[in-house]
């Protein structure tokens, strides 16, 4: 079609009511780098916590572990009081899949995962990462849902560039985790981050027929991708008290996130040591 015709049937074409185009904000050089220590920080968090992680340790005990690291950075934590949530950090064993709430009572044990999800307020911005750690030797089931979220995390990192869709990154930690024949949930997404934990856009880990995921990324967008993931199906439900999200079927569950930003040169990761 010569570009006159194309002109003139988009032209004829009848306006339909449309979405308006999803509205982020991008963030400044200066704003990257204060995110950049808010990440560092996260990253910091997780260090901890991974070395602590052991069979006989409470959840209760990660989550002042994760109070006492924040503190000494001079930040706080960004899901303390969020919506009334009780806690510093959100600690997920087995088949818990998001938002398990540190206890005294929940004592890790050899052969379990635990997903700890961290969220820094420092400076004004947010930084937000998630790590499902092994208790001492897991199973082969355990470690093939760890490393099969762990790689779709990546790949849809490595889709976080300018003139990309948000689509690419849905599309790209599916793949990975449907051809592995693991399920992606779907009531729960990645999020843009920045002075609130929760922006737009969404970030789905399925493709979906959402309006963000047509959103092309440009530099100065910052992103939280964070796939979750379950071994039996992608149905979850929340437990009695109001935080727990647990596979529909118990089975195991897991969940790897990252902060990060999308530059001239790629995708940069802010929640890295
Ligand atoms: N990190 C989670 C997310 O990205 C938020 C945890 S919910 C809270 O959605 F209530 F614990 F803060
Ligand atoms: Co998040």
């Amino acid at each position: 079609m010569s570009k006159l015709k194309r002109h003139l049937a988009r032209a004829r074409r009848p306006r339909l009511p449309q979405a308006p185009p999803v509205r982020v904000h991008l963030k400044t050089p200066r704003e990257i780098r204060i995110m950049r220590e808010a990440g560092r920080i996260v990253a910091r968090v997780h260090q901890a916590l991974q070395e602590a992680v052991r069979p006989g340790i409470s959840t209760e005990e990660l989550d002042r572990l994760a109070a006492e690291v924040l503190a000494r950075h001079g930040a706080r934590s960004a899901f303390l009081g969020y919506r009334g949530y009780p806690a510093h950090i959100c600690t997920s064993i087995n088949e818990e899949l998001v938002h398990g709430i540190p206890s005294r009572q929940r004592v890790l044990a050899e052969g379990d995962i635990v997903s700890i999800d961290v969220g820094v307020l420092y400076r004004g911005f947010v930084g937000d990462s998630a790590w499902t750690y092994p208790v001492g030797t897991i199973g082969p089931e355990a470690r093939h849902l760890l490393e099969i979220t762990e790689r779709s995390l990546r790949a849809g990192i490595e889709q976080a560039r300018p003139g990309n869709r948000i689509r690419d990154i849905s599309r790209a930690v599916q793949q990975v985790v449907e051809s592995a024949g693991l399920h992606v949930v779907r009531a729960y997404t990645g999020h843009g981050v920045g002075r609130n934990m929760h922006e737009p856009p969404q970030v789905l880990n399925y493709v979906g027929g959402d309006r963000d995921g047509s959103l092309i990324m440009e530099p100065g967008l910052v992103i939280a991708i964070e796939p979750m993931v379950q071994v039996g199906t992608p149905e979850t439900e929340t437990l009695a008290d109001g935080w727990t999200v647990v596979s529909k079927d118990r089975r195991l569950s897991a969940h790897f996130e990252h902060t990060v930003a999308v530059t001239e040169k790629g995708p940069e990761i802010l929640t890295l040591p």
